[in-house]
């Protein structure tokens, strides 16, 4: 079963891309139905344009608060049928009442390997910390922000002389190939949310990509 999902997008859209790319396999198991953003100058839009995806802009600095934008925002996703949310560098803060309603069917990309490094800045604050691992961290999203039960997660190097450029760029590499096989499990159902914990159904080909080792074992895939 195919199902719809809306990217939501603030900026660039570089993972939005990716998550375009792989669903236009037919075997894969969304449809990239709309790209959203907060902001109509963010560069995904025409990007996802291009790629002939059906694009919004609910510029959230026409509402005079977060609820009403978050309202409006919803309606939006109900009326193109959304069943899954992606957020792809999506730089607002949704309501609870938001994030309660898309509870289990909205997941975020965050580039640190969770729970280090919430918020902004991470590549930064893990140099600075002289961490010897990094990486990026799919999520549900939870009313708390970056702190949602973990779906996947994959881990890089920080090597000698790294910048907060050059591990910026090796994280994103791997974002690019985590976040299609995160959605690819949600879409699935090898990976649901229940009682506020992932539970995952079966074993899963990740390799490169550290998951939860407890689930795989557990369901032989290791
Ligand atoms: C990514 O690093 C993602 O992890 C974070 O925001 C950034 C978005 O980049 N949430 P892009 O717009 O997908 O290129």
């Amino acid at each position: 079963m195919t199902r719809r999902v809306a990217i939501l997008i603030s900026g660039r859209g570089s993972n939005m891309a990716s998550l375009i790319e792989a669903a236009q396999a037919a075997s894969f198991p969304a449809e990239i139905a709309l790209v959203l953003s907060n902001r109509p100058d963010a560069e995904g839009l025409e990007r996802a344009k291009a790629a002939g995806i059906a694009t919004l802009a609910i510029d959230h600095k026409a509402f005079p608060d977060r609820e009403s934008f978050d309202r409006v925002l919803d309606a939006a996703l109900v009326e193109h049928d959304i069943a899954f949310i992606c957020l792809a560098g999506f730089m607002r803060v949704l309501t609870d009442w938001f994030v309660e309603r898309w509870a289990g069917r909205m997941i975020n990309i965050h580039p640190s390997l969770l729970p280090l490094y919430r918020g902004t800045q991470t590549h930064r604050r893990a140099l600075a910390d002289g961490v010897l691992v990094h990486g990026c961290t799919v999520h549900f999203v939870v009313p708390e922000l970056d702190a949602g039960p973990i779906i996947a997660q994959a881990v890089v190097p920080v090597v000698p002389d790294d910048t907060e450029e050059s591990l910026a760029a090796r994280v994103i590499v791997q974002e690019h190939q985590l976040y299609p096989q995160a959605l690819r499990m949600i879409c699935d159902g090898t990976a649901r949310l229940e009682n506020g914990r992932v539970m995952f159904s079966r074993g899963w080909d990740a390799s490169g990509t550290l998951h939860s080792p407890r689930d795989a074992v557990r369901n032989g895939s290791q």
